[in-house]
């Protein structure tokens, strides 16, 4: 073993891979090379005689994978990260720094509790707001939903299950929040649909007849879980209106803002998360909107005691002192993870390298970006189109003539037949009974000029 951890062998290895990565970043090729599952199951059998060429193996990995910094990639909300974040996340796996406990990463855990508290700020949630970063929104939206039950069952809910629970969830949240209260045993009536406008946006008028509805079946709604923004539309909840429910009401707000938080950020754009301030728990993930690879996302809680809530228990051989905030530096205690990956490195550094108001121009150079994208397809005439709030942009190719079904065929069609083509990465959802085409424009390298190619090939296909 000892040949493979020798300094010089490092890096001269490290000065090739990165070639090969500023290459895939000059010349990304196709968006999306290509094959069935079948076919790149096929092509990565293992081999384990050791005799590989790792340069080799990388440059094939590259070549055959979904590359997310091509201007036509406008697909899932995953970033194209900035390059030199990537590099943190080299230097992330190379410190293995356990984390839950501070001596497995002093820095660590010294930058995750500033990151966190620079997040929990600019979302305006006060001074005594507090929280952790864990790996992904979905994790993100338990964590908050378990801090929530602990803080608004009445009764120790960590130890005893008692009685399913119920959360308010708008009709167009993201699956993660009902995942999660299937997690916490609440089974299917623990996430309460409230209905949704055309666009996806709750209903903030219908929150009181669906929490009434609820607790004719014998429910008890400890709070509401609103979208900043929706996943499928990218339209923001009207927080304010909700937020003055969930006072009136003594219901937990919870804002899930993993893709749309980062309109905070924006001069421009912040208005639009009016209300977030007075959240009790937000999740905002960095690799949606903050150029930073995945995972990390900040789980924050306005109060921050709440966050040494979500998982109350103690492991005596990891943790001197048990939870409580003494014990901040420890937060393994806040987290699902036990072992996690040193995550608050690539947003700290790129916040001291890149800042905060480079990264507010581009939230809102994208959210400008789909909405002059949106005015000209609803111009052509020949696609309709939701208007959007934010960089993510449904619509749809309507040719006269054609009824429904064969609408929702035809997106679905032109959606297959482009991307295997390679030129486009897009997405497709369903919405109101009809087949949309999504794009999100989340790629800080797609030009107006690249979308419009999309619309002509959608025309053409
Ligand atoms: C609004 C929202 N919440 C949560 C998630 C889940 O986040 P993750 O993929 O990081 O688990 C997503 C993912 O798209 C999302 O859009």
């Amino acid at each position: 073993m000892k040949e493979h951890y020798d300094p010089e062998r490092f890096r001269e290895l490290g000065k090739r891979v990165v070639d090969l990565l500023a290459d895939a970043l000059a010349a990304p090729g196709a968006v999306l090379p290509w094959r069935t599952p079948d076919e790149n199951l096929a092509r990565w059998p293992v081999r384990d005689d050791g005799g590989g060429d790792l340069v080799e193996i990388l440059a094939r990995a590259i070549a055959g994978s979904t590359r997310l910094h091509h201007p036509r990639y406008a697909g899932h909300q995953v970033t194209a990260p900035l390059p030199a974040a990537a590099l943190c996340d080299l230097v992330s796996a190379f410190l293995n720094q356990g984390s839950a406990v501070y001596e497995m990463g002093p820095v660590a855990n010294a930058m995750e509790r500033q990151v966190v508290r620079w997040m929990a700020s600019r979302l305006g949630l006060g001074d005594a707001a507090d929280g952790v970063l864990t790996s992904g929104g979905s994790a993100g939206n338990l964590t908050a939903l378990l801090a929530a039950r602990q803080a608004r069952a009445g009764w120790d809910a960590w130890s005893e299950p008692g009685p399913p629970l119920a959360f308010l969830v708008g009709e167009s949240a993201h699956y993660s929040i009902s995942r999660a209260t299937r997690i916490m045993g609440w089974g299917a009536g623990g996430a309460v649909a409230v209905p949704a406008d055309a666009s996806g946006r709750m209903r903030a008028g219908e929150l009181a007849a669906a929490r009434a509805a609820a607790e004719r079946r014998g429910r008890r709604v400890i709070g509401v879980a609103a979208s900043a923004c929706s996943t499928a539309t990218g339209v923001y909840d009207p927080l304010e209106a909700i937020a003055d429910h969930c006072a009136r009401e003594g219901l937990w707000l919870h804002v899930d803002g993993a893709h749309g938080a980062a309109a905070a950020l924006s001069e421009r754009q912040r208005w639009r998360l009016r209300g977030i301030e007075r959240a009790d728990s937000v999740v905002w993930d960095g690799h949606k909107m903050l150029l930073v690879p995945a995972l990390v996302t900040a789980v924050l809680f306005r109060d921050g005691r709440r966050s040494y809530e979500a998982f109350a228990q103690e492991a005596s051989y990891l943790y001197d002192g048990g939870g409580g905030e003494a014990n901040w530096w420890d937060l393994g205690l806040r987290t699902l993870e036990c072992t996690k990956l040193m995550m608050a490195l690539k947003l700290w550094a790129v916040l001291a390298t890149v800042g905060e108001r480079a990264l507010g121009e581009y939230v809102a150079e994208t959210y400008e970006r789909t909405a002059r994208f949106a005015e000209r397809l609803a111009a052509a005439g020949d696609f309709e189109v939701i208007p959007p709030e934010s960089n993510i942009l449904c619509f749809r190719h309507v040719l006269p003539g054609m009824d429904e079904g064969a609408l929702d065929a035809r997106q679905a069609r032109a959606r297959e037949e482009i991307i295997r083509g390679g030129g486009f990465y897009f997405v497709k959802t369903r919405l109101g009974g009809k087949t949309w085409l999504r794009v999100t424009v989340i790629n800080p390298l797609t030009r107006d000029e690249d979308l419009d190619a999309l619309a002509d090939a959608v025309r053409r296909a």
